[in-house]
């Protein structure tokens, strides 16, 4: 039995947690509204969490679970607006993630990394200021790489980088696991 459990402020981890537990045909939850009987009943779980300046919500709560159930397999996921095809980006998101994960519980748990997007209708006020002062500095910079090009060009609209197909090595490791 696998079960999924996600943490989303403004709903691309959802929507990534919704596909797996879609593909994985397993129940899917919040930290609010997981039971002990989900988690009791879970050989392989899942948690994702969208990262915001630099930092996963309820990471805390996940590796407590980890290590309350050390004998389960576990996959974490990061959804973040920083492309994770570079390898220096995974190494920064990995970091921010080992760093909170002691040495002997980061063997149990394998990292996966999507891309979300950003939805500035719904952001909150300081949210949006947060990000009125990223593009600002931005905007200072001699040149741009594409990807913060596309940044600025889609301030104050919405951005998505959401992609189905990325979950696929993730689908792969859980099928490995339960076999
Ligand atoms: C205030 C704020 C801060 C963010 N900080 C980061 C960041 O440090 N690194 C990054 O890659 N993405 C950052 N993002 C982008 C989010 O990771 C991205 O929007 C992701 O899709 C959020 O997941 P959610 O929609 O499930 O909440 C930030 C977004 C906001 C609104």
């Amino acid at each position: 039995m696998n079960l999924v459990i996600y943490q989303s402020r403004y709903g691309h981890t959802q929507q990534y947690a919704e596909w797996i537990a879609q593909e994985l045909t397993c129940p899917l939850k919040t930290f609010k509204t997981v039971t002990l009987a989900d988690i009791e009943a879970a050989d392989t779980i899942i948690f994702g969490s969208g990262v915001m300046a630099g930092q996963y919500k309820d990471l805390g709560k996940f590796i407590e679970l980890v290590k309350q159930y050390p004998d389960k397999h576990y996959a974490f996921f990061s959804v973040s607006i920083t492309d994770p095809a570079k390898a220096d980006n995974v190494a920064f998101l990995t970091k921010q993630i080992n760093q909170r994960i002691e040495l002997g519980l980061q063997e149990k748990i394998k990292y996966f990394f999507f891309r979300g997007g950003l939805d500035y209708e719904r952001m909150n006020g300081l949210h949006r200021l947060i990000m009125r002062v990223m593009i600002g500095s931005l905007k200072k910079k001699p040149a741009l790489s594409p990807d913060d090009q596309r940044l600025v060009d889609t301030y104050g609209k919405r951005l998505d980088y959401l992609d189905r197909q990325a979950i696929a090595p993730l689908l792969d490791y859980v099928h490995q696991m339960n076999h």
